[in-house]
């Protein structure tokens, strides 16, 4: 099952889940649909929904154990992990710093004494629960992260797959901010993007980074410009114009900076079902009838 629509784009803040969650509300209300909460670092789609955390599933990786009886401190496994988790002592006997292992089995592999053994270990969860509005229900996977570690790509794929389980018809992801590689696998395979951006210098830069990550993905993109109004001066303005043109990428949506946004945050009601007259409940609800007609 492809993700058909993905919300990212630039710096943690934006408003990323605040569109990906209105428009999730308003889509499944024509469609069957699954929303994944990807942003297994902070995650907060069930916040937004005031939804909990339920059916919990854990993400586990492979863990190396030495056995020491037939290891000869040869050293080849430290040569060959990349993350600084296979570290030699002075005599060279191989210890592991679980929390930088990636799991990858290179030092497994590796070893000409078969003195490495394969153990698991938890570095995160995922979640589903069914969200109820007044006017339908949809299904959220959220993707979290154990506290200190590191690894977020098995954890991002894990809740993807989940959500791609469940789907009859819609995914909508929502990712976390930047371009690094779990962005990235978040949004593989979708077939629109939606890049939300702020009318501030680091939000134009965050705009350009993740429109370049979608061209190379070939991954049709448009835009939206959140909390329209805050520092907007003409000549940022112009140059989202231009990064808009010069990616291909349409302005689909300029979203006001609204307090009511905020209150709906924190009442854990999405503005569209809190209040469906709102201004900004009618920008959500012409940008959701774009998206159905394309995905
Ligand atoms: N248009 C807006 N006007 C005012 N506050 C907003 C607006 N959009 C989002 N916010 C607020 O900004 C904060 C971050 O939004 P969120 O959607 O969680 O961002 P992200 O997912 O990009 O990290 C929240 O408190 C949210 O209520
Ligand atoms: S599994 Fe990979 S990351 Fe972990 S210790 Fe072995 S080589 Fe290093
Ligand atoms: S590769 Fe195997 S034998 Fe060599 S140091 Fe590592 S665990 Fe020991
Ligand atoms: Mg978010």
């Amino acid at each position: 099952m492809r993700v058909k629509l993905a919300v990212t784009g630039g710096k943690g803040g934006t408003g990323k889940s605040t569109v990906a969650t209105n428009l999730a509300v308003l889509i499944a209300r024509e469609r069957k649909l699954v929303l994944a909460d990807l942003d297994v670092e902070a995650p907060n789609d069930h916040i937004l929904l005031r939804a909990g955390l339920e059916n919990e599933e854990p993400v586990k990786i492979m863990l190396p154990f030495i056995d020491y009886r037939k290891c000869t401190r040869c050293g080849a496994c430290a040569e060959v992990c990349d993350t600084g988790a296979l570290v030699l002592t002075r005599d060279k006997t191989p210890y592991i710093i679980p929390r930088l292992c990636s799991g990858c089995r290179a030092c497994y592999f590796v070893c000409p004494e078969k003195a490495i053994i394969e153990g698991q270990r938890i570095i995160g969860y995922t979640y589903h629960t069914r969200v109820s509005m007044k006017t339908g229900s949809f299904d959220l996977v959220t993707g979290v992260l154990r506290e200190g570690e590191e690894h977020t790509p098995p954890v991002v794929l894990a809740a993807r797959r989940r959500a791609s389980k469940l789907a009859e018809d819609v995914v909508i992801v929502d990712t976390s901010a930047g371009t690094a590689s779990h962005v990235a696998i978040a949004l593989e395979g979708a077939k629109l993007a939606i890049a939300v951006t702020e009318p501030t210098p680091l939000g134009l830069h965050d705009l350009e980074a993740i429109l370049r990550i979608l061209d190379e993905l070939g991954i049709e993109a448009w835009i939206a410009i959140n909390k329209w109004g805050i520092a907007s001066s003409e000549k940022i303005i112009n140059r989202i114009t231009e990064i808009a043109r010069d990616y291909h990428a349409e302005i689909k949506a300029k979203i006001p900076y609204s307090r009511d946004i905020v209150d709906a945050y924190v009442k854990g009601t999405p503005i569209v079902e809190a209040d469906p007259s709102h201004k900004v409940s009618m920008i959500f609800e012409s940008l959701a009838r774009e998206v159905i007609e394309v995905i």
